[in-house]
């Protein structure tokens, strides 16, 4: 694992803890662009071809991450929240419909319900506050539930929910099931044939380790066509390089949700970073994390003035940790931290720490050596 943990050349007065954020590079993603950037000026489009390629090998690394039966599953969107809001446009909404969703997700993940209002579309909030997530999800919906939509692990808390429960459930009730799977992608094995979602999204740029700008969208070909088009290009249909033909029609692979060029530039990016999560593998990456979470869960448990604000159940632990200063102001705790060069987030009223496979136990005890001098 070494070889890999070397990709990452964060400065040395720099403790990376927000991948729930936005992630540093590895090297070899640094090395694409810049690869591609002196292609551009040398040999402009020249090597078209060799991108076309690119762009299919990134959609089999995708259709691999997450175990879809094929890339004609996998369209490349600019962000989850496009996705979301290529889905929840998409449908045929009937006056009455509701979707199920819980109340403290990412606003992306709520927004786009939301306005649905205008549709006459009800959002039913689910509070999971004390709650077992899933039975409350499940008990919320009605039978004018389309659609319930879910983070599979939660921004601020770091809930990793059962998807395999509340996809059986939705298909056996006949609902759609809608996974942002960003928090997860790239930390945790996850497998669409097994929890069987019908939508799947995610942008490159969290636990991926990839750019910005350039997410998965994986559409079960069994709804593919249930999603009506808002955006119309010269890329969506099926015979797109005929530009003589006047005859289109719409691609019937999910490469009908891409309207025009692709984000090459993204693409070569994403898909280095996608290398680095398949030659380590993704499970030794996920193993690596859950040592970093149990480590800090430990390490911060002995202090009775810290208080950790997870759920520590083995099967809820995420990359995402929190916990707050009990006899210190957690915004000065957040300013301090950063001062010393520890990236992290505020949430839920404390502190989210997020590590990557690549952080050690001893940055881990370096940070919590930071915290335990300032003095409440
Ligand atoms: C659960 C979740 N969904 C979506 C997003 C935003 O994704 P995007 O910028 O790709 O729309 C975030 C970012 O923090 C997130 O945590």
């Amino acid at each position: 694992m070494n070889n890999f943990i070397d990709e990452f050349k964060l400065n040395d007065n720099i403790f990376y803890l927000n991948h729930a954020a936005v992630s540093p590079w590895p090297k070899r993603t640094a090395a694409a662009v810049i690869n591609f950037a002196n292609e551009n000026v040398q040999q402009g489009s020249s090597q078209y071809l060799q991108w076309l390629q690119t762009e299919q090998d990134l959609r089999e690394k995708l259709r691999w991450l997450i175990n879809a039966k094929s890339t004609d599953d996998i369209a490349l969107l600019k962000s989850t929240s496009e996705a979301l809001s290529v889905v929840a446009y998409g449908l045929n909404w009937k006056k009455g419909d509701n979707v199920v969703i819980l109340e403290q997700e990412f606003p992306s993940n709520r927004i786009v319900w939301e306005s649905l209002r205008s549709r006459d579309v009800d959002t039913k909030l689910v509070d999971i506050r004390q709650k077992n997530a899933e039975d409350a999800l499940i008990k919320a919906c009605d039978p004018n539930t389309r659609i319930m939509s879910v983070s599979a692990v939660q921004f601020a808390s770091g809930l990793k929910l059962n998807l395999e429960k509340l996809g059986a459930f939705c298909r056996q009730n006949n609902i759609l099931f809608c996974v942002d799977a960003i928090q997860q992608l790239g930390a945790q094995a996850f497998d669409v044939q097994n929890n069987g979602a019908h939508f799947v999204m995610a942008d490159a740029h969290k636990w991926m380790m990839g750019p910005e700008g350039l997410a998965l969208f994986y559409c079960d070909p069994v709804v593919r066509e249930q999603l009506q088009l808002q955006q119309y290009g010269w890329h969506m249909v099926e015979q797109h390089f005929d530009f003589d033909n006047r005859d289109w029609e719409i691609a019937t692979s999910a490469r009908r949700f891409e309207c025009g060029s692709a984000n090459t530039l993204g693409t070569f990016a994403f898909n280095a970073s996608l290398s680095l999560i398949r030659d380590a593998g993704i499970d030794a990456i996920s193993n690596l994390i859950n040592r970093n979470i149990t480590y800090m869960i430990e390490q911060f448990s002995k202090h009775p003035n810290l208080q950790i604000l997870i759920d520590d159940d083995p099967d809820r632990l995420s990359g995402i940790f929190v916990f707050r200063h009990k006899h210190i102001n957690n915004n000065e705790l957040y300013e301090y931290l950063l001062d010393r060069g520890v990236v992290c987030a505020r949430r839920e009223g404390g502190i989210r720490f997020s590590p990557h496979f690549y952080n050690s136990t001893e940055e881990i005890s370096h940070v919590l050596d930071l915290i335990l001098h300032l003095k409440g």
